[in-house]
């Protein structure tokens, strides 16, 4: 795209190295797993999503599957779309990258199923979005406030109806170490145990 902006300030370069890659160059690179980007239950995590310049058409992609599988049900497609954005996450330095990141996975959201501001729908959609995009440090796996970062992990169990179960960034990042040697042996679930586990939620739940 022409018109595309991929440097903010020059100051914002050296200090946080903060370069936008181009739309053309994002859709190349998920071209590459292409199968994964249009799976509507794949998660995908973007340690320094800036404004979302490779989560939204990660996004876009997903709720392009949602319509296609589910299209016909009005129901299923609103509430596998919003499954599709749960398991899109992000963790971003800068705070007004986050809250830009999380608008425009929000647009894209709200625009793809006709649902209007306020609306339950678009309520729900934030509240994930406040927990699935961090603003924090993806190197030292802190949030802003110093703790560590913790992830939902969502689950859509149909009938409208979610499951959340939260971890610990720090945890999960030795989940492919612990897949060889020494706990080898063990079940994920002997290793990994949730920080927290939510009752199972409706749309309407999640809204409020
Ligand atoms: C090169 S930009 C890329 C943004 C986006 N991924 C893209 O491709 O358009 C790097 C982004 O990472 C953020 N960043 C830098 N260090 C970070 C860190 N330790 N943890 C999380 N985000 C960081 C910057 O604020 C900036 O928005």
């Amino acid at each position: 795209m022409a018109d595309e902006r991929l440097v903010k300030s020059r100051k914002r370069v050296a200090d946080h190295g903060e370069v936008f890659t181009p739309c053309w160059l994002v859709d190349d690179m998920l071209d590459l797993v292409k199968s994964e980007t249009e799976r509507i239950d794949s998660r995908f995590l973007e340690p320094a999503c800036g404004s979302g310049n490779f989560l939204v058409p990660i996004l876009e992609r997903k709720l392009t599957a949602v319509k296609a599988r589910h299209g016909r049900s009005d129901f299923e497609t609103r509430h596998y779309a919003l499954f599709a954005l749960m398991c899109v996450y992000g963790i971003e330095l800068l705070a007004d990258n986050a809250a830009e990141c999380r608008d425009n996975l929000a647009g894209t959201f709200t625009r793809s199923l006709g649902v209007r501001a306020g609306e339950e729908l678009d309520r729900a959609a934030r509240a994930v979005l406040a927990v699935n995009i961090v603003r924090g440090d993806a190197l030292a796996m802190t949030t802003s406030t110093g703790d560590p970062i913790v992830f939902p992990e969502w689950g859509y169990l149909g009938k409208g109806r979610y499951q959340r179960r939260d971890f610990r960034f720090d945890n999960l990042t030795q989940r492919a170490s612990a897949s060889e040697g020494l706990f080898a042996h063990f079940e994920e679930h002997e290793i990994f145990t949730p920080v927290r586990t939510f009752p199972v939620m409706t749309v309407k739940e999640l809204a409020a």
